[in-house]
Parts: C-alpha cells; structure tokens; sequence
C-alpha cells in the first residue's frame, strides 16, 4: 500500500505514493513550498475519509485552517487534531489546549494523547511542521530523540509522517542524523523561477533519483509537463 499525497504525477512517479508506515524529511529554503506540501497531503486524507495530525510550531491552528481555505480545502467538520506548539510561543490563551515546544515530557504526553483521541478515525497521515522550530527550545541531542521516539511511535501506529526542515539551519552532523533517522528525503529546491522537487532516497520506492517541476497555484502543489 501506499499513500498518495494528492500530487498526482508525483504519486504516479512514486508508484502510487509515499511509502506507508515511515518518516519523511521535507527540506528546502523558506518559502520552497513544505508548508503546502504538508497541507495538501493532510487534505488529500481528510478528502478519503482518513482522520489526521497536525503538529505545528510555525502557525496558529486558525491561520494553518485559513491558508488551506485559501487554496479550497475546506477542513471544518473533518478530523483533523492539531498539536499546537506554535500558541505557547505567543503566550498562552486561557482555555487552549498547547504545548510548549521546550518541554519533549508534555509534549510526548500530548501525542499520546492526540493517538489515543484519534484512535478511531483511520489516521495515517501525521506532519510536523517543523522541526527546525523545535530546535530554537531544545539541545540537539535531545531534539534527535524525540525524532526518533516520535517517528517510532508513530509508524508503529500505521502512520507516514512528514517532518518540515529549514535548510541552511542546521550544522551537518543533525542533517546527518536525521537522514538515518527517517525513511527519505523529498527537497524543495528554488532555481531562479523554476520550482523543482526531488527525492534521492525514499525507502521501498523505485525509479529513483525522481526529479519534477512544479508550480505552486491557486489548487495547490502542481506538477508541470
Ligand atoms: N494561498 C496561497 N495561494 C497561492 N500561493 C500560495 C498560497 N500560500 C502560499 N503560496 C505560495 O507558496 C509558496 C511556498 O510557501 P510555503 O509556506 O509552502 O513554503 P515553506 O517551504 O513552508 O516556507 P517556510 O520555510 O517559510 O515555512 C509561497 O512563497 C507562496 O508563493
Ligand atoms: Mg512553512
């Protein structure tokens, strides 16, 4: 089985999809495009019926609702659990259920929590958007594992998971270990106008390296010809 992103000649490249049951690296510059990968692969679950897991330390649930309002993917109704790290940074609002990103005990317990929530919602799409955020609050080593505990856990659930990373903002032993943390690696990479995505390791998938052009429009994630 796999599991289709929603990007459909990247989904046919892949021979159908992600690969089920791993964790996804999603790395390029700011504004590369992982932010919407993220949300598009989230919608494309909700869209099937699946439930979903957001956990976001870059944006609001409401402002992370609104942009995919923007590009037609209505999540209001849908199961969709947000693990909202983001809000603590902002001060914490009375009533809000949030994570303080520097805390890896609560937040651990708030995962736990959100899978035992969703238990019954078919969930198999998990992002965290994005990691790079977490290691603002937290020693390296211990930002390395909680990944590898998160991803474990998560996989073990049935889950693919996919981690946003900032290029350029870590040192090059992290970007080694979170390389042989995860199960692949899809860069978002900026050359003058031209956006193109690639993947050089993706575990159980053929015809790699898988080089493609996209637009970002008002659908989202496009593939161009
Ligand atoms: N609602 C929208 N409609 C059309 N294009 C959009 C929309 N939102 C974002 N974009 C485009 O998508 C681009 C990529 O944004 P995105 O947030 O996905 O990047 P990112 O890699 O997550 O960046 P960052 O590292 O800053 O979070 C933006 O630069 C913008 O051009
Ligand atoms: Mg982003």
């Amino acid at each position: 089985m796999r599991i289709a992103t929603g990007i459909q000649k990247l989904d046919e490249a892949m021979g159908g999809g992600l690969p089920e049951r791993a964790s996804i690296l999603l790395v390029g510059v700011p504004g590369a495009g992982k932010t919407t990968f993220c949300n598009q692969f989230i919608y494309e679950g909700l869209k099937n019926g699946e439930g979903a897991i957001h956990i976001t330390l870059n944006a609001s649930p409401e402002e992370i609702i609104n942009s995919m309002k923007s590009f037609g993917w209505d999540v209001n109704g849908k199961p969709l659990k947000f693990i909202d790290a983001y809000s603590w940074q902002m001060g914490v609002e009375e009533g809000k259920e949030v994570v303080n990103p520097a805390n890896l005990t609560n937040f651990t317990i708030a995962v736990t929590k959100a899978l035992t929530e969703m238990r019954n919602q078919n969930v198999k799409r998990v992002v965290m958007d994005s990691l790079s955020t977490m290691f603002l609050f937290v020693p390296k080593d211990l930002c390395l594992r909680f990944i590898s505990m998160l991803s474990a856990r998560l996989k073990g659930a049935g889950m693919t998971i996919l981690i946003a990373v900032e290029e350029g903002m870590h040192t090059p032993d992290v970007v080694t270990a979170l390389n042989s943390l995860t199960d692949g690696t899809i860069n978002f990479i900026m050359e003058n106008d031209i956006r193109l995505l690639k993947i050089n390791r993706m575990r159980e998938t053929r015809n790699l390296p898988i080089t493609l052009k996209f637009k970002i429009s008002e659908s989202g994630i496009e593939v161009m010809p």
